[in-house]
């Protein structure tokens, strides 16, 4: 994959412009860089390689190898940003899941924002906003092979599942064109334009899931989603609770673990 892969490609809205870098530190900071600068909205950062790859809570996000996908969108939307990553969510598991035909296991999304394979993460999203606009940095495990040791039953990549090899640039092409159609909609109606869908590949309704809230854990039943993406929790009394991202973190996503 090379800049060449997307000559007279782009998205509109979202990828209106690419970037495409060999390699960089963070896609998420160059993008944030970009928008301190006054880099139009609907810029997207490709790299090949990522050196310092940031996950959520301060984790840091693999990018040693050309194998995989690290991108980042800058956008100054309209209206309220704050589901904008559940959005990308639905984007890349409807995207990932054109390829995934073959298999009985299909993209889900583990509420808020991973993209699951059989139970297993393949991509991770990270929002970052500030006075540059929002920047939305999504990384997908397409051509590694393998994990380290603890990782080997929590995450996979695209090959791995499928057994197949996959050509990134083709991917990305689709998830932008995706993204494109999906943000348009957004930008006119909120939540409501993919929140039922979000319902239907989230991964962890029906299920029982571990709630991490200020060092307590408990258990309860995920019943739904609400129609402004909080997790809906039936508690073991009875007691229903909506659950909003930032606040707690949900585990286990075929029972407690
Ligand atoms: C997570 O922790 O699940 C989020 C991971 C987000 C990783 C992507 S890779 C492209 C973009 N640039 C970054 O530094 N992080 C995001």
């Amino acid at each position: 994959m090379n800049e060449s892969s997307f000559k007279g490609f782009n998205a509109p809205f979202v990828a209106e412009n690419i970037i495409f870098l060999d390699e960089i530190g963070s896609t998420n900071d160059y993008a944030k860089d970009l928008g301190k600068n006054g880099t139009s909205s609907g810029t997207a950062v490709i790299t090949a390689k990522q050196s310092a790859g940031k996950g959520r809570l301060g984790r840091i996000w693999d990018g040693g190898e050309a194998k995989d996908i690290y991108l980042s969108l800058l956008l100054r939307p309209k209206g309220d940003s704050s589901r904008l990553t559940l959005m990308a969510g639905v984007c890349v598991a409807n995207t990932l899941n054109r390829f995934l035909t073959d298999l009985d296991e299909k993209a889900m999304i583990k509420w808020p924002n991973d993209v699951v394979v059989g139970g297993r993460k393949i991509c991770g999203i990270l929002t970052e906003r500030g006075e540059y606009g929002v920047v939305v940095g999504i990384g997908i495990n397409i051509g590694r092979e393998s994990f380290p040791e603890e990782l080997l039953d929590k995450a996979t990549s695209l090959n791995i599942a499928t057994g197949q090899k996959h050509d990134r640039a083709e991917i990305i092409k689709f998830l932008l064109t995706n993204l494109s159609l999906y943000y348009e909609s957004f930008e006119n109606s909120g939540v409501s334009s993919f929140i039922e869908e979000y319902g239907s590949l989230c991964v962890n309704i029906g299920k029982t899931v571990a709630i991490h809230e200020n060092n307590v854990v408990y258990t309860a039943a995920a019943t739904g989603i609400s129609p402004d993406g909080k997790l809906e929790i039936t508690l073991e009394n009875g007691t229903k609770r909506v659950l909003d991202s930032g606040e707690v973190s949900v585990r286990g996503i075929y029972g407690y673990v």
